[in-house]
């Protein structure tokens, strides 16, 4: 008999063809399941596993209410505060990520927003689908060279330092702000700040890469956007609640900052529109590891972990231990 197996939101092909194969799931009907059809689906599927994604908010309220016969939650992310994860350790549940495989892709994703905020990509694109009505003079709609520039780096972890990586290739200085130093094998020449209001005024380019979560809710606020130089970009594929967004809106109007490259907004998806608004802002829907590749390697990690778990064996990537 095969493991039951609950999946809250759509996978991609090659993932739902595992899960057919693998595991006995009644599949959704490529809608995302809400907290309470997912308690209902465990219970009455009997299941054994659920995979979840960062749609479903995974806390005390819904941990507490699961049957006991569920012996794994995987969620199909590396970020993991919709989960509580102390409520899944008291009621010693695992609970697994997917680190690694989506930091290239999440890092790529990182230039593309450096690039775009930098190149005015938006304003562009939209003259062109307008019909390109007139040349433009060499003074006009001018955009910011990257090489040269100072990147900030909020967090050097996996995703922070693979952007380290491609930025040193586009000729950027990097500086980073990060709980503890890291070795100079990982730092490779960056500059460490431990605090990062020193770092912000060095930065010309600013990129948050870490958790979300109580401790960096809020980190961009008026006052440490106000702490970088005029003209600054600053980019987000973190999570959106590190930043104030009325100030970041404010920053962008007033023209202290250049422009914003944004992957994740405190609400999605319902964003605040003002920013669609705005000329300087490039946007994208939370795609950070949108590719063919990367969300296969994703559902594939989470059910290795699901399999791992059923098997008697430890989780790979568990978040509590
Ligand atoms: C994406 O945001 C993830 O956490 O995987």
């Amino acid at each position: 008999m095969k493991p039951r197996l609950i999946v809250s939101r759509q996978m991609p092909a090659p993932v739902a063809e595992r899960i057919r194969a693998e595991f006995d799931c009644p599949w959704p009907e490529g809608r995302d399941m809400t907290p309470d059809e997912v308690l209902h689906q465990v219970t009455t599927t009997q299941a054994e596993a659920l995979l979840l994604t960062s749609h479903l908010k995974f806390d005390a309220g819904l941990i507490g209410r699961l049957p006991a016969h569920l012996r794994i939650a995987a969620t199909c992310s590396v970020g993991f505060e919709h989960i509580d994860v102390a409520a899944a350790r008291a009621r010693a549940l695992p609970v697994t990520n997917t680190p690694d495989v989506l930091t290239d892709c999440t890092a790529d994703l990182t230039m593309l927003l450096i690039l775009a905020a930098c190149r005015r990509a938006h304003e562009y694109d939209a003259i062109m689908r307008a019909g390109w009505r007139r040349g433009y003079g060499l003074g006009e709609m001018l955009g910011l060279r990257v090489s040269g520039k100072r990147l900030g780096i909020v967090g050097l972890g996996r995703i922070g330092q693979a952007v380290a990586r491609r930025a040193r290739g586009f000729g950027m200085t990097v500086l980073y702000s990060n709980p503890r130093r890291l070795p100079a094998e990982i730092e490779q020449g960056a500059t460490f700040f431990a605090d990062l209001r020193e770092m912000l005024p060095h930065c010309d380019i600013l990129s948050l890469h870490a958790r979300g979560g109580p401790t960096t809710a809020g980190l961009m606020n008026a006052e440490t956007f106000a702490l970088l130089p005029k003209g600054a970009v600053f980019v987000n594929a973190s999570r959106g609640g590190l930043v104030d967004e009325e100030a970041l809106i404010a920053a962008l109007t007033s023209g202290h900052l250049f422009a914003a490259g944004l992957d994740v907004f405190h609400n999605e998806p319902a964003f605040d529109r003002r920013l669609a608004e705005l000329p300087n802002t490039f946007l994208i829907p939370h795609m950070g590891s949108a590719t063919i590749e990367t969300r296969t390697a994703m559902g594939m990690r989470a059910l290795d972990n699901i399999a791992a778990v059923l098997s008697g064996r430890p989780p790979i990537d568990p978040l509590w231990n």
